[in-house]
């Protein structure tokens, strides 16, 4: 058990990050019809739909996401389970576009009457990997001993976020109860401006060609890789340290060739065939 991290309710929160009673209060915040939540577990990819989400909003225009140096994507589509962020989400304006890693069983039970939900699916493999590599950089995480260690630490869910395997599970378990889009990153990867189209239709916007265009232009990993807002360039020394490497670090699909023995990819396709065997969809992570 990381010291780091505080078992609350079947999920662990980031002390100093989280606070168990902002968290508790979670469950029963009203929802409102405009509300989206984009739902990941670490390292899936929620970055990545911030920006989506902004440039819809702003029909394309990227100047919508700055000025660098004073908002981070995650400023501007905040974390519903960061401590003090409640009361802003119930005052801001709509639509309140929220972001969160937490439990089904955290988030606010009204979600099943109102509002959408965007559920974003990553290859486990690849989140391992992009994970271990943001442990480094993120001091509120506890920095591995080495890949080995933290590979068994991904698989035992001993991490933010708990198992994969129950996060991905448990929410898709739920699409049919609420608003829910379900896509995978590697979908993002393979085909940006259907997903991009995918996404904005499922949230009811009308944009022109050129606008999407737009929305895909910026969001891809080499334009969102140059800006601060997507890099938490404006998030102090303290929490990230940025000598350490950037977020959007390689952005690609199938890193964890490079740091999986076979032994380990054996581990893991063993574990997942055995967690995954009733899960009804068949992801396709090899593109
Ligand atoms: S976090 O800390 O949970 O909020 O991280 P998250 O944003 O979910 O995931 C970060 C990984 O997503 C990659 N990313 C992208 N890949 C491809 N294209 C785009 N546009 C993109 N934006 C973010 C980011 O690089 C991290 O993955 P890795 O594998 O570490 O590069």
């Amino acid at each position: 058990q990381s010291p780091a991290l505080l078992p609350h309710r079947g999920f662990k929160l980031i002390v100093g990050i989280h606070d168990p009673d902002d968290v508790d209060q979670i469950r029963d915040l009203e929802i409102r019809e405009s509300d989206v939540f984009v739902v990941t577990y670490p390292k899936s990819g929620t970055i990545w739909m911030q920006q989506i989400l902004l440039l819809l909003e702003a029909k394309g225009d990227v100047t919508a996401i700055g000025p660098p140096g004073k908002y981070s994507n995650a400023g501007l589509i905040p974390w519903i389970e960061v401590s003090g962020k409640r009361q802003a989400f119930i005052e801001a304006p709509s639509p309140r576009l929220r972001v969160t890693h937490l439990h089904h069983q955290l988030m606010p039970a009204a979600l099943s009457e109102r509002g959408k939900v965007i559920y974003v699916a990553r290859n486990p493999k690849d989140v391992l990997v992009s994970y271990f590599h943001f442990h480094k950089v993120a001091n509120m995480l506890e920095t591995p001993k080495d890949f080995d260690d933290f590979f068994e630490k991904f698989l035992r869910g001993d991490v933010f976020g708990c198992s994969w395997f129950d996060h991905v599970k448990t929410w898709h378990s739920h699409k049919d109860d609420m608003d829910m889009l379900f896509i995978t990153y590697e979908e993002m990867i393979q085909d940006l401006p259907s997903a991009v189209g995918r996404i904005c239709v499922f949230l009811g916007k009308e944009l022109t060609d050129e606008q999407l265009a737009n929305v895909v232009k910026h969001s891809t990993f080499d334009n969102m890789k140059a800006m601060p807002p997507a890099n938490y360039e404006n998030v102090s020394g303290e929490l990230l340290n940025h000598h350490q490497g950037r977020f959007m670090r390689k952005g690609t699909v199938g890193d964890w060739k490079n740091h999986f023995t076979v032994a380990q990819n054996e581990r893991f396709d063993e574990v997942f065939d055995k967690e995954m065997k009733d899960f009804p969809l068949t992801l396709i992570w090899d593109i």
